[in-house]
């Protein structure tokens, strides 16, 4: 039988130097689409693929995660004493089960690989999740659903998502080659992280912030050396496990909004928006609006 992927992990402990200054003091996982923080965006997405135990690698002023994952008694009472209970329900249905949520700390933030790496005693023995929260991914199925269907049916392994992008950004990612391709899935024969030039890239399918990943990783990770912007790479170290384990892509069936980057994060504000029927024809209109207002043309 495939193992069972009940743990999924989110790194949460980079500096998000691309927000400050809205980093300073506020995580940048805790920035929010519409209303939602992205990193209780990926929560949800790793609840609707089965994982019920959530490892959180957090670090310094992050506070604020743990305390999104936990109750608040005042406002909740103050919200009882009010009879507000709707927004009583919306809080509760996003509480993880008491001993779901557990939390360790990378001390210095030394790149994913690390922080993946700090998270080992939490996973154990066990083929996990990880999730990037950074990375907005939009898609019913969820991702990591649609990534779990594909790591059954190949009876288990390896699995990243993968989106393509134009060929002039290859050189930002990591980069996978794809063979024996079936339905919108594939073997993975290749992976680069950030190549030089296109031509160095095996295709210009990245790797775009889910995975599920062999608890192997981890020793392949303490391996390692720093590599590229001096930071301790998760790809590295798959490139590594690839020579042993097989590797799938699949390519899912949603939009990524990169919510690390500003143009990402506004463009999910505006696309998740335009997705809430509570909120559609008012902001339809007032983008109107504003386009008119921007862009006379
Ligand atoms: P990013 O590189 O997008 O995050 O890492 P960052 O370093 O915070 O962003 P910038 O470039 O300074 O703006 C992707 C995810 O990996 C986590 C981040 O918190 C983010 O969720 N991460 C990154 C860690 O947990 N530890 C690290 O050492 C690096």
């Amino acid at each position: 039988m495939v193992q069972p992927i009940r743990t999924a992990v989110f790194p949460v402990a980079g500096l998000g130097t691309r927000f400050l200054p809205a980093t300073k003091a506020i995580p940048k996982e805790m920035l929010t689409v519409v209303d939602r923080p992205v990193i209780q965006m990926a929560v949800d997405e790793a609840r609707e693929a089965g994982i019920e135990k959530f490892v959180f690698v957090t670090g310094r002023n992050k506070a604020a995660i743990e305390d999104h994952f936990d109750r608040q008694f005042e406002l909740e009472a103050t919200l009882r004493q009010r009879g507000k209970t709707a927004e009583l329900g919306l809080l509760e249905q996003d509480l993880p089960a008491a001993g779901q949520a557990m939390f360790t700390r990378q001390q210095e933030p030394l790149g994913l690989g690390h922080a993946v790496w700090c998270a080992r005693h939490l996973v154990g023995n066990e083929p996990f999740a990880l999730l990037l929260p950074d990375m907005v991914m939009h898609a019913k199925p969820g991702c990591l659903k649609q990534m779990i269907d594909v790591y059954q049916t190949h009876g288990g392994g390896n699995v990243v998502a993968v989106e393509e992008v134009p060929w002039d950004q290859v050189s930002r990612y990591g980069v996978v080659g794809a063979k024996d391709w079936k339905d919108n899935a594939f073997r993975i024969d290749g992976m680069v992280e950030k190549p030089k030039t296109a031509e160095d890239a095996p295709s210009n399918l990245i790797i775009s912030g889910r995975y599920i990943l062999q608890p192997a990783i981890f020793s392949e990770i303490a391996r390692q050396e720093p590599g590229a912007g001096g930071e301790i790479q998760i790809t590295d170290a798959m490139i590594r496990l690839m020579r042993e384990q097989p590797f799938y892509g699949v390519q899912y069936r949603g939009t990524t909004y990169d919510c690390g980057d500003k143009i990402g994060y506004l463009s999910a504000n505006v696309a998740l928006g335009l997705a809430r029927e509570d909120l559609a024809p008012g902001f339809r209109a007032a983008l109107k609006r504003i386009l008119a207002e921007h862009d006379p043309l």
